[in-house]
């Protein structure tokens, strides 16, 4: 499947655009030996107001929202809708399909091909749903991220950290940051969340990364989405017969509304789908980050009360969820002076959204003594970011257990050698080879 461009597949002329990534490449790809700025054709969109019409690859024309006001707002106001997004998950369209789609959108109309291309409807997928629907579901699971729950994960989070860190050394003095830890550390803080058995973990891993793997086919993907569906279904059976104290047992006891096991097994997989990639991603380009830009590596190692801040920080200055929050507006509306029709799509450009020189003075700068100020990394409003709690330790211990560990760690390659994943909407890094010798 294309990942950032149509094309036309055999005779049959149909255009496949990659819905998970139909936006532009200038947009999302970031310029060649610079990892931390914003794609070309973001800055060069700065200065042109908060809020500006594009195009989509579909045709379609969207909004990008580069303001932190706007952006704010956008996240705030019920007239923008997340649960239009379901609709909308096609992603195979003929080409007149293509033309009928722009057609409509410069009508105003919201470019939904037809309900038949859409998969089935996912009842456990509550990021894609508003109020009330979206507030019920998300109460479960708010419920079971206790601070109590969060406090107890910190203590074997640094067990893990400083695991995975032992099996680094003992294979050598080299090591890929990104599959030897920064994916390994969300992936086992969502089996401790989810009570995976630790006999079940290898697996539960394996699948897991393969579908993040840029190197595996789409056959291999598909067998792995499967065994991981068939590992949540059998998960959550178990979990019924004989509960325990992690969240998902938590999910199961709930009454109101009590869970089916297909909403369940969607729970977990929403869980997995949010926590993992977005966190191994912001461990390695964090790591890159402290890497290159050794005096702020040097005032953390100075004062390590400064790990919160630096953490705050790196959310900011990364923004990896780039161009992935959108909504669709329900109603003819205007914003930041741009009048947007009902049923487009708003596109939030967090990495401008985060860089809005009204809000962060100096906002390229890197500086990991920034006093603190909301940023939009975790969104805001009914969808925040529900695992932000979770996140947020989760980077600070690994950073902090990685340079603390690993005095000597320096890069193992030149930073323009290191693979960013210019591919996908949630930006991050395929590799960090380190070197600690
Ligand atoms: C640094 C890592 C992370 C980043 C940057 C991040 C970012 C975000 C953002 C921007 C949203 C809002 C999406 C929207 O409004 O459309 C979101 C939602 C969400 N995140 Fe995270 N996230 C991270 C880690 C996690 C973790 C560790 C978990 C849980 C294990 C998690 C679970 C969720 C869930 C369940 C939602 C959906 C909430 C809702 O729709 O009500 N995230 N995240």
């Amino acid at each position: 499947m294309s990942t950032d461009s149509a094309q036309t597949e055999g005779t049959a002329e149909r255009v496949t655009i990659d819905i998970r990534r139909p936006i532009a490449a200038d947009l999302v790809e970031h310029p060649p030996g610079c990892p931390f700025d914003p794609a070309p054709g973001i800055v060069e969109r700065r200065g042109r107001g908060a809020v500006q019409p594009f195009r989509l690859l579909t045709g379609i024309t969207a909004y990008l929202v580069t303001g932190f006001d706007e952006g704010r707002t956008v996240l705030a106001d019920p007239r923008f809708s997340a649960d239009k997004l379901r609709n909308r998950e096609a992603t195979s369209f003929s080409a007149d399909e293509v033309a009928a789609m722009g057609a409509a959108a410069e009508r105003g109309g919201c470019p939904v091909v037809s309900a038949a291309d859409a998969p089935p409807r996912s009842d456990g997928y509550f990021v894609f749903m508003d109020p009330p629907e979206h507030t019920r579901l998300r109460r479960l699971l708010t419920g079971q991220f206790t601070v109590r729950r969060m406090q107890a994960l910190e203590s074997r989070l640094r067990e893990i950290a400083a695991g995975q860190i032992e099996a680094m050394r003992a294979a050598g003095t080299e090591a890929d940051l990104v599959s030897s830890y920064a994916l390994p550390i969300p992936s086992l803080m969502i089996c401790e969340l989810l009570g995976v058995d630790p006999g079940d973990r290898e697996a539960f891993q394996h699948n897991t990364s393969v579908g993040t793997n840029v190197e595996a086919s789409e056959e291999e993907k598909a067998v792995a989405g499967g065994e991981l569906y068939a590992f949540m279904q059998r998960l959550v059976a178990g979990k019924r017969e004989d509960p325990g104290d992690d969240i998902l047992s938590g999910l199961v006891r709930a009454t109101d509304p009590a869970l089916t096991d297909a909403q369940l097994v969607d729970m977990s997989l929403v869980l997995l789908g949010a926590g993992h990639e977005t966190t191994a991603n912001m461990l390695s380009l964090g790591a890159l980050a402290l890497l290159t830009h050794p005096e702020q590596l040097a005032a953390l190692r100075a004062d390590r009360s400064l790990f919160d801040d630096a953490v705050e920080e790196l959310l900011r200055y990364l923004s990896i969820v780039q161009l992935g929050v959108t909504r669709i507006a329900t109603e003819d509306l205007t914003l930041g002076g741009v009048e947007i029709p009902a049923g487009a799509t708003v596109v939030l450009a967090t990495p401008e959204v985060n860089r809005d020189p009204a809000h962060f003075p100096d906002p390229d700068r890197f500086d990991v003594t920034r006093p603190r100020s909301s940023h939009l990394a975790f969104g805001h409003g009914v969808h925040q970011c529900l695992g932000q709690q979770l996140a947020r330790i989760e980077m600070r211990i690994g950073l902090e257990e990685l340079v603390t560990r690993l005095p000597g760690l320096r890069l193992a390659v030149p930073v323009e050698e290191v693979p960013v994943k210019n591919e996908m909407l949630i930006y991050g890094l395929h590799a960090l080879p380190v070197t600690w010798a």
